[in-house]
């Protein structure tokens, strides 16, 4: 089978350093792999309004933001549709079908719903209670992997259980309507514990725009510069062994530095082995190492920022990818919705079935 490759984000900020090593680099590999008939990437704006209603702005400015940063990454569209999920006609209407097909408690016991609900404060109130909107969400997200038949799924851990319900939808759909219009997917996770979560500059959580621990793609020079330096270390006198372990400027490393930049930056180590080792000994201060980790993220992220200012020179240009990918995503999209009504015996003027069947019944 041809893969079907979608991913998305919600337009709720900029992307940083843990969308990077998450999935980012990840899609550039993917889309120049080139095994994929299409490789989908979906601005979720109106799962992003399911909680942020009362700021639509924020969602409005950051369609762009983040379409910058897919670009800036050196996401191609010619070889990838981007497209914007409000402006795919069929994804509201699948979605309302897709509901019947679900239970209020299957939605309310999704783990990432769960999590979600208690992170952003909703309670049990009329006033600051969970719109029913963002409970809806999971079966918004089937509805957006289905429309275009996407058999891979390429998110962080936090997503499975969308995936797993998608899954549970379309084998309902299938079999209540004993077709098999609707295409199973799974998901492509991470490679490793540090790429699916990045922990933030401060050491704690997972790196995360609500805790202000990031560092974004279009930070300049001297921002990065000031967030590797306000870096979390254990404090210890230098000839005190280091401690590597949960130490968060060595998990930056393993994340990004290679024996190149050891040649270029830090030449007394081939490697972040030799590194590690030596700081355990003790003697190795933490300045240098920080040093060594700036200048391993200033060459990652230059020329990033350098493309990423380019493009924003050239608004309209992004707008225009976008339409061409929303419409081409409106084509798919429309496709399998008219399968899907069909499937649902819901297609009553497409041709003379139902007026057959109906005179049929009505004959004697
Ligand atoms: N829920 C995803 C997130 O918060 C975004 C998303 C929306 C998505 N629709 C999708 C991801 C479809 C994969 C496929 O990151």
């Amino acid at each position: 089978m041809e893969n079907i490759i979608l991913t998305g984000d919600r337009p709720t900020g900029r992307l940083h350093l843990g969308h990077y090593v998450g999935s980012l680099k990840r899609r550039v590999e993917l889309q120049n792999k080139n095994d994929y008939k299409e490789l989908i990437i979906l601005i979720a704006d109106a799962q992003a309004l399911t909680d942020n209603s009362g700021n639509p702005q924020k969602v409005r400015d950051n369609v762009i933001e983040v379409m910058l940063d897919y670009l800036a990454v050196g996401l191609d569209p010619k070889k990838v549709t981007f497209c914007i999920q409000s402006q795919i006609r069929a994804l509201p209407e699948l979605t309302a079908y897709y509901m019947n097909l679900v239970t209020l408690p299957r939605v309310l016991r999704n783990p990432t719903v769960k999590s979600e609900i208690k992170l952003r404060g909703f309670n049990n109130n009329e006033e600051s209670g969970v719109p029913v909107g963002f409970v809806n969400y999971p079966i918004s997200q089937a509805a957006d992997i289905t429309a275009f038949k996407a058999n891979l799924i390429p998110v962080g851990d936090d997503q499975e259980p969308m995936i797993e319900q998608t899954r549970e939808v379309v084998r309902s759909f299938n079999r209540i309507y004993n077709t098999d219009v609707l295409v199973e997917c799974k998901s492509v996770l991470p490679e490793n514990e540090i790429c699916s979560r990045l922990p933030g500059t401060d050491g704690g959580a997972k790196m995360s725009k609500s805790i202000g621990n990031c560092i974004y793609l279009a930070d300049d020079e001297a921002t990065i510069k000031k967030k590797v330096n306000s870096m979390a270390s254990f404090p210890r006198a230098l000839e005190e062994p280091g401690i590597v372990e949960g130490n968060v400027i060595f998990t930056y490393l393993r994340a990004f530095a290679n024996d190149s930049h050891f040649e270029k930056y830090y030449p007394e180590f081939k490697n972040l082995d030799e590194l590690e080792s030596a700081y355990k000994k003790g003697g190795l201060g933490d300045g240098r190492i920080k040093k060594f980790l700036n200048d391993v993220l200033q060459e990652e992220l230059k020329p990033i920022r350098e493309k990423r200012i380019e493009f924003s020179k050239n608004i309209p240009y992004i707008l225009e990818v976008l339409k061409e990918g929303s419409e081409k995503a409106n084509m798919l999209a429309d496709k399998t919705l008219e399968e899907v009504k069909s499937a649902m015996g819901i297609n009553y003027f497409v041709n003379d079935e139902y007026i057959n069947e109906q005179i049929e019944k009505h004959s004697n």
